[in-house]
C-alpha cells in the first residue's frame, strides 16, 4: 500500500463515520425537536411552532373549553405591530396564530387582554389605547367571533371620564361579571376598578378608586378573598410587585407586601407582572405571567412564568424556579 494514501483514506473513513452517526442521531426517535417543550424555563428563549421566539407581551391567557385549547394574547413587537395570538394544548408548546388585530393608525396599543362572552359567543379584547406621549389615555375595545381573530375595533374612550393607561382584566368565575383595573392618572398613583356591562363591550358607572398603586392590577380570588396584584411605577424597568387583599373586588384593599419570596433584587424576579391565569384541571393552580422587557419591549423580550401559591394562612407567595412544570400542582379529580 502506498503510505502517502493512508492519511487521506483515514480521514474519508472518519467523515463517513461522522455522517453515519449524525444520520443515526437525527433520525432517531430520541432526536430533540428544538421547539418541543416539557417545562417552563424562567427568562429562557421560548420558540413557537414556527421556530421563532414567541412575540406576545403584556397580555393574558384564556382557556376555551369547547376547543380544549389555551389562547395567549399579547403585544406583538414584530411586523405588523398589534395583538398576537398563540394557541396551545399544554401551555408549553405554542402555535403562532398570527396578528389578530393590527395596530393600524393607533399610535400606542398596549396590554391587550381577551375574555370570552359565553352568552353572545364572542371574544372581547380590551387594551390601552393611546396617542403620542400617552396623552389620550383611553381604553380600547375590539371584538371577534373566533379566538384567532380578526378582532375589529368597536370603541375607544376614557372610562367615566377618567384617564386610563396600564390595565388588568378579570372575570369573576361565579358571577361572570367582568372588571377592568386601570391606572387612572398621569403619574399612575391611582388605580380604579370599573365593572363592565353584561355584554363586556362597555363600562358601567360602578367605577371606584380602590386606593391602590401603581400599575395594571390583576386579580386572583380564593375562598372569598380578592388578591389584587400590582407592579410599581418604573416604566418597563422591573420593580417590586405588591399584593393587596379585600373581601370585595371594589375594595377597600389592604396592602400586604411583596409576594416574591427570596427576591434578592426586590424586582419581581427581574420582571413586571402582566396577568394571573387560573390553570384549569388543577387545584388552586395560578400562573404568574410576567414580562422581562429588556428595554421598552422587543420581539425577544422574555417571559417569567411562575406558580403562585396561596398559603394555608392566606398569604400569596411566588417562589423562584429556573425550570418547573405543571406536576407541581395537584390534579383535580375528573368528574
Ligand atoms: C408602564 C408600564 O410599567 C410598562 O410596562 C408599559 O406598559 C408602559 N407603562 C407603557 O405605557
Amino acid at each position: 500500500m502506498d503510505k502517502r494514501n493512508k492519511p487521506q483514506s483515514l480521514s474519508v473513513t472518519r467523515i463517513s463515520l461522522l455522517i453515519f452517526l449524525m444520520t443515526l442521531i437525527f433520525s432517531s426517535p430520541f432526536a430533540q425537536n428544538p421547539t418541543y417543550f416539557t417545562s417552563f424555563k424562567t427568562g429562557a428563549e421560548w420558540l413557537a411552532d414556527d421556530g421563532l421566539p414567541i412575540d406576545c407581551h403584556g397580555g393574558n391567557i384564556i382557556y376555551v373549553d369547547s376547543l380544549q385549547t389555551f389562547f395567549w394574547y399579547g403585544e406583538h413587537y414584530g411586523n405588523p405591530r398589534g395583538a398576537a395570538c398563540y394557541s396551545s394544548k399544554d401551555l408549553y408548546n405554542w402555535k403562532n396564530e398570527g396578528v389578530v388585530m393590527t395596530k393600524g393608525n393607533i399610535e400606542i396599543f398596549e396590554r391587550p387582554k381577551v375574555i370570552y362572552d359565553e352568552i353572545n359567543k364572542r371574544y372581547v379584547m380590551w387594551f390601552h389605547y393611546d396617542g403620542n406621549r400617552y396623552s389620550i389615555a383611553e381604553l380600547g375595545v375590539a371584538v371577534s367571533d373566533k379566538p384567532t381573530g380578526p378582532f375589529k375595533l368597536q370603541n375607544h374612550f376614557r372610562p367615566n371620564g377618567h384617564e386610563s393607561r396600564d390595565i388588568g382584566l378579570y372575570v369573576d368565575p361565579e358571577t361572570k361579571k367582568a372588571y377592568i383595573g386601570y391606572a387612572a392618572d398621569h403619574v399612575n398613583r391611582t388605580i380604579r376598578m370599573v365593572e363592565l356591562s353584561a355584554d363586556y363591550l362597555n363600562v358601567t358607572s360602578n367605577d371606584v378608586d380602590i386606593n391602590a398603586h401603581c400599575e395594571g392590577p390583576d386579580i386572583l380570588k380564593k375562598n372569598g378573598t380578592f388578591y389584587l396584584f400590582t407592579s410599581g411605577c418604573s416604566g418597563w424597568t422591573p420593580n417590586p410587585g405588591h399584593y393587596y387583599t379585600s373581601t370585595s373586588i371594589t375594595g377597600p384593599y389592604v396592602i400586604q407586601g411583596s409576594p416574591f419570596v427570596g427576591d434578592a433584587g426586590d424586582n419581581s424576579f427581574n420582571s413586571q407582572r402582566c396577568y394571573i391565569f387560573k390553570i384549569p384541571g388543577y387545584k388552586n393552580a395560578y400562573l404568574y405571567m410576567g414580562d422581562r422587557w429588556n428595554g421598552s419591549g422587543s420581539p425577544k423580550s422574555q417571559y417569567v412564568f411562575l406558580p403562585i401559591t396561596i398559603t394555608p394562612g392566606g398569604q400569596m407567595e411566588i417562589h423562584f424556579y429556573r425550570e418547573w412544570d405543571l406536576n407541581i400542582f395537584t390534579p383535580e379529580k375528573k368528574k
